[in-house]
């Protein structure tokens, strides 16, 4: 006889319910870094945007970071960690392979009562918002009510400072959400995917083989193809942007803002154009001040706006994340 499985019902809808961030302390201008880069800042300024990004200190870990921004998010949330069922950080610099730094940040949190699950997503610039389109189907399927999704970088130990195409992009820093059930719909259909074809087009200069098969080779840092990138982002990921807002019923002047990953705010304008974004749209520009943060950079952005009053609870907002992969996901949110 086949045994009956018995389904476990989740809720209705699932939405955003609290967002936090940590920048770390040091603030870092472009005069700081030209010098190694035969650079200025005013052509940093004019060709992606940046001003200053920041800088972790030895104390400023990914956990540290973490453990902030996400007791700033449950705080907002108005829920204790013992209720969240499930902890997910999006990274790409947690520099041990094994275990998942989540496992750490969820038992120092109290998660779930120190049982929550807990992994680490490694979808770059795009793994906040897979992580969101993970934890709202986990919310809806039933497979945890409450769930922390959490970005965090620490770019600076991955950059190159003497290497003209990245040293003046990349910063630190960690934001993070609560996703949990909803009476109405906060969270749209997911657009997302990945063109492996273009794996190098921002990648790692050598992996951890290489490193330990021959000691001499610097250490790791990250390389990209910035006019590929710029082009791949400013082309395909507007019409993502498109397509997220399509599947989710919303038009672009229905929108209460627009967040996409921090970038490069040349990218920023470019998508604004293609999609005819009207002006009155409030757009994220964390990355004048912030730098490119990867995975952290658009929960960073919302809480900022947030604070700001530039965009208000309730709203509707457009995220968008796309990067090293390469990979790209999207999605219509109520803001929290
Ligand atoms: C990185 C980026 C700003 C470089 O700009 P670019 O115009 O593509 O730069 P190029 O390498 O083609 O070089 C153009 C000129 O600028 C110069 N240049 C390059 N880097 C420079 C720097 N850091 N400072 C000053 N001049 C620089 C080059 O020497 C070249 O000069 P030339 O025209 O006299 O030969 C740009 O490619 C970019 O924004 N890419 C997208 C990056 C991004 O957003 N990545 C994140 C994705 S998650």
């Amino acid at each position: 006889m086949t045994a009956t499985i018995i389904p476990r019902a989740g809720a209705a809808h699932a939405r955003i319910l609290g967002v936090g961030g940590y920048r770390p302390a040091r603030i870092v201008p472009n005069s700081e870094l030209v010098d190694r880069i035969d650079s200025s800042d005013e052509w940093i300024q004019s060709r992606s945007g940046i001003r200053t990004r920041r800088w972790a200190s030895p104390e400023e870990t990914v956990a540290e970071m973490s453990i902030a921004a996400a007791g700033k998010a449950l705080a907002h949330a108005g829920l204790d960690a013992s209720q969240v069922g499930c902890v997910i950080v999006s990274t790409v610099t947690h520099l041990k392979q094994t275990p998942a730094i989540a496992t750490e940040i969820a038992h120092r949190l109290g998660a779930g009562g120190g049982r929550a699950a807990a992994f680490d997503v490694s979808a770059a610039c795009a793994g906040f918002c897979y992580g969101v389109s993970l934890a709202s189907d986990m919310v809806r399927g039933g497979s945890a009510e409450y769930v922390l999704v959490i970005g965090v970088e620490r770019l600076s130990d991955l950059t190159n400072l003497s290497d003209r195409g990245t040293a003046f992009i990349f910063g630190d820093g960690a934001g993070a959400v609560v996703i949990g059930p909803s009476n109405t719909p906060g969270i749209g259909p997911v657009v997302w995917g990945s063109d492996g074809s273009q794996s190098e087009a921002i990648t790692q200069t050598i992996d951890w083989n290489d490193l330990r098969d021959d000691r001499e080779q610097e250490f790791p840092t990250l390389k990209m193809e910035g006019q590929k990138v710029f082009r791949w982002a400013v082309w395909e990921m507007a019409k993502v942007c498109e397509q997220a807002l399509d599947a989710a019923g919303v038009k672009a002047e229905d929108l209460d803002a627009f967040i996409p990953h921090q970038a490069n705010m040349r990218i920023t304008d470019a998508m604004i154009k293609a999609l005819k974004l009207p002006p009155e749209v409030p757009v994220a520009r964390d990355i004048a001040e912030n730098g490119n943060t990867s995975a952290a950079s658009i929960p960073l952005a919302m809480e900022r706006m947030l604070e700001s009053g530039e965009a208000v609870s309730g709203g509707t907002a457009l995220i968008m994340g796309f990067g090293a992969g390469l990979v790209y996901a999207g999605q219509v949110i109520t803001l929290p």
